[in-house]
């Protein structure tokens, strides 16, 4: 049952220490853990550039996850829908279990719109420094609504879905992001190459 006072409910639970690290995963793996935050409007390439970075990490043997905003709303954050508030939960848990990735050695890969500054930077606040890198898939929302993969951008128009980002919803791009690509322009086994750069700059691999 739910905690009914004022303490958070983890607030008798011990926190258990694992004999197999986070560091000694990362040994075996032989590579560190890493978030890769994929942010941008809906129809700007997250998830596509998500999947062939992971696609590439992948041969060359790196241990990886994609967690995708189209496929995390349909369980963890299935309760969830696009209001603010429900926005600000969703990446609230993403981060959550980015987390758990890391420590479980991983190279997670986050495709979210994660629309909101302030929630995208209390994740990098989650992790040491260096291992949260914010990549902004800057995209015109012309060309997002072009593409209009889902039709959603067309129902938005029609006013058959409210609160969509970038049309009735706000989208706030980030502030220094470690990478911006512009996914409208740039091929994608060249973003791909980018996101490559900045990994391999950084330490990770
Ligand atoms: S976030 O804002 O909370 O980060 P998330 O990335 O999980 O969003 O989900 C976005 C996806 O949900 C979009 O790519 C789109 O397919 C779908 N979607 C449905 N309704 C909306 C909406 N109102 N605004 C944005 N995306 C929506």
């Amino acid at each position: 049952m739910a905690n009914e006072s004022s303490a958070p409910d983890s607030g008798n639970v011990v926190w258990h220490h694992a004999t197999v690290t986070r560091e000694r995963r990362e040994a075996m793996n032989r590579h560190r853990s890493a978030i890769l935050w994929f942010t941008g409007l809906s129809g700007a390439g997250k998830s596509t550039l998500a999947h062939a970075v992971e696609e590439h990490l992948y041969r060359i043997g790196c241990r990886t996850f994609v967690l995708d905003g189209d496929n995390v709303r349909h369980g963890l954050c299935g309760d969830l829908g696009f209001s603010a508030e429900d926005r600000v939960e969703n990446i609230r848990r993403v981060g959550e279990v980015a987390k758990l990735f890391m420590e479980a050695g991983v190279v997670v890969l986050t495709a979210f719109i994660s629309p909101f500054r302030e929630d995208r930077n209390k994740v990098r606040a989650m992790v040491q420094p260096g291992e949260f890198i914010e990549i902004y898939c800057q995209c015109p929302i012309d060309v997002c609504e072009r593409r209009d993969t889902k039709g959603l951008y067309k129902k938005a128009r029609m006013g058959e879905i409210t609160q969509f980002t970038g049309i009735s919803s706000a989208y706030e791009p980030p502030g220094a992001p470690e990478l911006v690509l512009n996914t409208a322009e740039m091929d994608l086994q060249d973003c791909v190459q980018k996101v490559m750069q900045v990994l391999l700059k950084n330490g990770s691999l």
